[in-house]
């Protein structure tokens, strides 16, 4: 738990490391890359780069491919997003000579289908992470979906497994996460839904493709948590699938609970305080996934459903257009409102269980290619602190200090949720015996002095910072890294104003 007082007094963050809280699932760190813009075809996938140097023999970027893998991204998204709503898997497998191209309907495109399943799990494998599955729920049908689950994880000799192995791929991928269809609830979703349709197909499909592999971690599709959508299907859906041959309930059908948020302003403090939204709205949907699941009758031995915040990011699409490739040039400010989303990722760790920064290359991404290499953005920073260092468990944080009481966009901050400008986590890693303090100083002019109770004695800092908020790294020039320092926190440390701090302190 990380509570908060505004004072006007000294400022101080108090850890308690010996209070821990719950064990920080790495899954929250996780990635999403969807044919959308020059995310897949151009930023992991690139066979046609003059520079061969940069690409591999399966046409994968090498150079993207080395800056994701030691952050150790635990499961990417795939294939989207809206693309998800006229998807067929099978145009997308076997010789890529005669996979047919289609209009893609959520972005404007041609999808040439030159990537599909087999090079996304390959790719996994170059990145040591775990596929996540997102289904057709536009012009999809059930058949297919449990066509594409057999392809992906059937041992047996079916069609599908079969096709799977003349494809070159004899053994099953286990692909264990799977997304019962994207947005749904969105009228620009091709065969958007209301929420009592989706659900009674979630809960169709649901049931099917648990037959099929009871193994699966089957996601429903929310929208943003605190919305009469998330709480209808949820009310559907959260039930035990049925009974098994000895009259006992099954395990749930529904293991996560999909919600998307993302955040934006031109206006600095509006930027940076907008993701606590997305704290409100954990807490919120956290309460509908518990009505349903108290009142099923699925065994009290199984597990809560999850929150799987499988879209985040600071986004405005206004100034990154989706349909033409949704780039974004992030500046210091959006490097710190991610801080902001990650730190409400660590506190809420015991409720979320896979968040997804969406998305992973190029597209509204950290990490961006040209056919001559990469940049760094400005948000990569802070997102592979977290990604290294902000794991083990939660420790109970206590902080106190000035509050923002400015302006915020009603939309993405309600009046619910306080607004420190020093915004933290905190966690024990048992694995390395560190304390890790991550803070956000949002403030524009203000260095603040803060007082720090629980550790004591000789700290590292990892800094992400720049001359003003306004910086990005796009220019061709890097403007915003880490630097890194040693400092004694016997008493207190400065945390400089518009920064993000790492402190790690050996217990
Ligand atoms: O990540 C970009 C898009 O944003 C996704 O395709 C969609 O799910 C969301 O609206």
């Amino acid at each position: 738990m990380t509570t908060f007082v505004a004072t006007s007094k000294t400022p101080y963050i108090n850890v308690f490391p010996d209070h821990r809280l719950n064990p920080i699932n790495r899954l929250i760190y996780s990635g999403f890359t969807e044919h959308m813009g020059r995310c897949i075809y151009g930023g992991i996938f690139d066979p046609d780069n003059p520079n061969k140097e940069l690409i591999n023999e399966d046409g994968f970027r090498l150079d993207v491919i080395e800056a994701l893998k030691p952050l150790k991204i635990p499961v990417f998204r795939y294939p989207g997003g809206n693309f998800c709503a006229t998807y067929h898997w099978q145009d997308g497998v076997g010789p890529r000579d005669q996979r047919p191209a289609f209009p893609e309907l959520a972005w404007g495109t041609v999808e040439t289908n030159h990537f599909g399943t087999d090079e996304f799990m390959k790719w996994c494998k170059a990145v040591s992470a775990e596929p996540y599955l997102c289904l057709n729920f536009g012009t999809g049908t059930l058949d297919e979906a449990l066509a594409w689950v057999d392809y992906c994880n059937g041992t047996k000799n079916t069609k599908y497994a079969n096709m799977r192995r003349a494809n070159g791929h004899e053994e099953p991928y286990k692909v264990k996460y799977w997304a019962l269809g994207n947005e749904m609830w969105g009228d620009w979703q091709v065969s958007q839904l209301t929420a009592e349709a989706y659900a009674e197909r979630a809960l169709q499909w649901a049931k099917a493709l648990k037959l099929l592999d009871p193994n699966l971690v089957l996601v429903l599709c929310g929208a943003e948590g605190a919305h009469s959508w998330d709480f209808k299907v949820l009310k559907h859906c959260i039930r035990p699938a049925g009974k098994d041959d000895l009259g006992e309930y099954r395990k749930p059908l529904i293991d996560m609970h999909s919600i998307h948020l993302y955040t934006a302003s031109y206006d600095h403090y509006e930027n940076v305080v907008g993701p606590l939204t997305a704290e409100r709205n954990i807490e919120i949907a956290k309460g509908l996934i518990d009505i349903p699941f108290y009142e099923s009758k699925i065994p009290a031995s199984q597990p809560r459903p999850l929150i799987c915040f499988d879209e985040w990011n600071v986004w405005m699409p206004s100034r990154a257009v989706g349909s033409a490739g949704g780039e974004e040039n992030y500046t210091l400010s959006d490097a710190l409102a991610v801080g902001v989303w990650l730190n409400i990722f660590v506190r809420k760790s015991a409720d979320v269980g896979m968040a997804n920064i969406a998305q992973s290359v190029n597209v509204l991404s950290p990490l961006m290619t040209s056919k001559q290499g990469i940049t760094k953005q400005t948000t990569w920073y802070v997102y592979e602190l977290f990604c290294k260092y902000m794991k083990g468990y939660l420790i109970a944080t206590h902080v106190g200090c000035e509050e923002y009481t400015g302006k915020t966009k009603v939309e993405y901050c309600r009046a619910t949720r306080r607004t420190p400008y020093l915004d933290v986590s905190a966690c024990y890693d048992e694995e390395e015996g560190v304390v890790n303090i991550a803070v956000v100083n949002m403030h524009l002019d203000n260095d603040y002095e803060v007082k720090l109770g629980g550790i004591k004695g000789k700290a590292q800092v990892l800094e992400v910072n720049g001359d003003d908020v306004k910086v990005t790294n796009m220019g061709g020039e890097q403007k915003v890294g880490i630097t890194e320092k040693e400092v004694d926190v016997d008493e207190s440390y400065k945390f400089p104003k518009h920064s993000f701090s790492l402190l790690r302190y050996k217990a």
